[in-house]
Order: C-alpha cells, then sequence, then structure tokens
C-alpha cells in the first residue's frame, strides 16, 4: 500500500467511489458531496467540543498534591499521568505520520486531522497540569526511562503502530484502526478511573475536570476508528477472515490484561475484582460496536457512579461544585451513548 498523492490531477474519482484506504483521491478537499456524512457529522461534533486547558482552574490542586494526597497516591498520580502523556504524545504523531497518508477520503482526513489536533491539546493540557501543582515536572515525563511497568505498557501500545510503519499493508492499516479502538477505548482508563477516584475523595478536583474534557474528545476518536472499522468490513470484506477477526479479539484481549495489571499497578483503591470487571466490561462493549464477539459476557458497567462523573453537559449540581461543568460552548453534546446520532443525515 502506497502513501496518497497530495496532488493527483491524473485521478478521475468520482464521489461515490471514495474509499476510506486504498482510494484515488484527487487531493482536492470537495465537502459539498460527502460520502461519509457520518465523518463530517463528527467533525463538527468534535468542533464544537472545543476547549482550552487554561480555562480549567487548577488553584486548588498544588495544596491537595503536596498536603492532601497521601505519599501512595501522589506516586500513582504520577504514574497515571506519566502514562497518558505517553499515549497523547504518540497519537499525534501516529496520527499524523503514520495514519493520515493512507486515509483516502477527504471528508476522514479532516476528523483525523482534527483529532491529532486535540491529542496535541491533551499534551499541552497536561503541561498546564503539570506547572500548577509540581515542583518537578521532568520527573513525571521521565518516568518512563526507570518505571519498567510503565515502559512495558507503552512498549506494547507503540509495537502495533511500528508494525505499521515498518510494513505499510491493508491488513496492518486496519489493525491499527483496531489499535486506536484499543488505545482511546481501554488503554486511557484506568488513567482516568484513578483520577475520578481521587475528585471522589475531594482531591485533584481541577485535575479531573481536566480530565473530563480530555475523555470527552477520546470519545469522539473511539467513534471515528469503531466507523471507520465498519466501513472497511464493506470496503474491504476480504480481510475480515474469521482468523483475522480472532487474531483482533485476541488483541483486545492482551490489552485487557495489560490495562488490568496497569490498574493494579497504579492501585486506585479499588478491589481488584471490580477493576476486572470494568476493564472487561469496556472491552465487550468496544467489540459489540464492531460486531464481533465479546470476549467476557460483561454487559453492564460494574462502577456505574464512572458514567455518571465523566458527564461533562450534566447541569445538575455534584461533587465539582466549585466549578461549573456545563462546560460546553455550543449546544452540541456528546456523551458516549450518543454516538449513534452520528448516521443521522
Ligand atoms: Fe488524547
Ligand atoms: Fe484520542
Amino acid at each position: 500500500m502506497s502513501k496518497k498523492q497530495i496532488y493527483n490531477p491524473q485521478s478521475s474519482e468520482i464521489v461515490k467511489n471514495r474509499k476510506i484506504i486504498g482510494g484515488d483521491p484527487t487531493g482536492i478537499f470537495e465537502l459539498n458531496d460527502l460520502k461519509y456524512q457520518w465523518a463530517y457529522n463528527l467533525y463538527k461534533v468534535m468542533l464544537q467540543n472545543t476547549w482550552f486547558p487554561e480555562e480549567v482552574q487548577l488553584n486548588g490542586d498544588a495544596r491537595d498534591y503536596q498536603e492532601k494526597l497521601t505519599q501512595e497516591e501522589r506516586s500513582g498520580f504520577d504514574r497515571a499521568l506519566s502514562q497518558l502523556i505517553f499515549m497523547d504524545s504518540i497519537q499525534a504523531n501516529n496520527l499524523n505520520d503514520n495514519i493520515n497518508p493512507y486515509i483516502t477520503a477527504p471528508e476522514l482526513n479532516m476528523c483525523v486531522i482534527r483529532q491529532a489536533f486535540e491529542e496535541v491539546l491533551h499534551s499541552h493540557s497536561y503541561q498546564v497540569m503539570l506547572e500548577s501543582f509540581s515542583k518537578n515536572p521532568k520527573e513525571i515525563y521521565n518516568l518512563w526511562r526507570t518505571n519498567e511497568q510503565l515502559k512495558a505498557k507503552n512498549d506494547k501500545i507503540a509495537g502495533i503502530y511500528m508494525e505499521l510503519a515498518e510494513n505499510p499493508t491493508d491488513k496492518n492499516i486496519i489493525k491499527s484502526f483496531f489499535a486506536n479502538v484499543i488505545l482511546e477505548g481501554i488503554y486511557f482508563y484506568s488513567g482516568f478511573l484513578y483520577i475520578y477516584m481521587l475528585a471522589r475523595k475531594g482531591k485533584m478536583l481541577g485535575s479531573a475536570i481536566m480530565i473530563r474534557l480530555i475523555q470527552r474528545d477520546e470519545v469522539t476518536h473511539l467513534s471515528l476508528y469503531t466507523s471507520m472499522i465498519r466501513e472497511n468490513m464493506r470496503e474491504n470484506a476480504e480481510i475480515f477472515t474469521d482468523d483475522f477477526k480472532e487474531e483482533i479479539r485476541e488483541m483486545f484481549r492482551e490489552a485487557v490484561n495489560l490495562e488490568i495489571s496497569w490498574g493494579e499497578y497504579i492501585n486506585s483503591g479499588l478491589p481488584s475484582n471490580l477493576l476486572r470487571s470494568y476493564i472487561e466490561y469496556l472491552a465487550d462493549s468496544r467489540l459489540l460496536k464492531l460486531d464481533l464477539n465479546p470476549l467476557y459476557a460483561r454487559f453492564k458497567n460494574p462502577i456505574e457512579w464512572v458514567d455518571e462523573f465523566s458527564k461533562i453537559n450534566e447541569t445538575k449540581a455534584n461533587f465539582f461544585e466549585s466549578q461549573s461543568t456545563a462546560y460546553v460552548k455550543g449546544g452540541l453534546s456528546f456523551d458516549e451513548q450518543d454516538d449513534n446520532n452520528l448516521w443521522d443525515d
């Protein structure tokens, strides 16, 4: 598979023949006529979600970090944050340098480019968070050099993307779409959960608000890759053999094991069976949306408060009383439950 040409006057591809991968685009972003209306809808949702890290109040977090967190909580927080920093870092480069060059429909390029911007914004938000509470941000940025658990998780995540970089085939780019679903939909969640658990105890509330804004973005990213995979199930049906689907389910199984051991390591204080069932539930719900057989038969979120906690657009009072949680500037909400609306023209 070769990268698309950025200017391709020889192409005579018409809109209805656009393909997500393997198309022959002219290079013109002709958007009045679309093949993938859902992608354009998703792009607009992403725009409506625009936010800026400096707008989140982090005043209390410096005091909490120094005075309220126990030693154990502080190191759990540092580890969780360091892992989130890695994932947003690799995503920005991966999307720009590795994935977008092979995406051949302009309405999809718009989404991937916007996504890359959001990953950069998330890196920016970690810088703002670190500046607010840490006397030594370098320590957290460099944790992967000394912490083997962290390095192992990062290596695993990077591995699938490196496979695409080294051997760009149709199958490997589709595998990288699944890797995106796993990153956006599983690998973030022990870290998010840890920070929400602290906020539930009244600690690091500004950081939790930042994480909710990040999570809202990640949910749209999850939706993007789920939808791209579903389109590819039609456009490149021959790749989705039973063996390939099993390979993908195995990827999910490995990711679940890795995420559970990471979650246990950073130790949010949750009983480990609850953490396990939560991560398994996340994996099953992602698989179901991809029309793949679930692995664990976990169909109900065992930690229901997380859903309530992570919603941005709630106007009812909750424990983040000091800050407005109805943050969104436009009128458009997008929680995970709503992603079916994308397909309404
Ligand atoms: Fe991100
Ligand atoms: Fe993301």
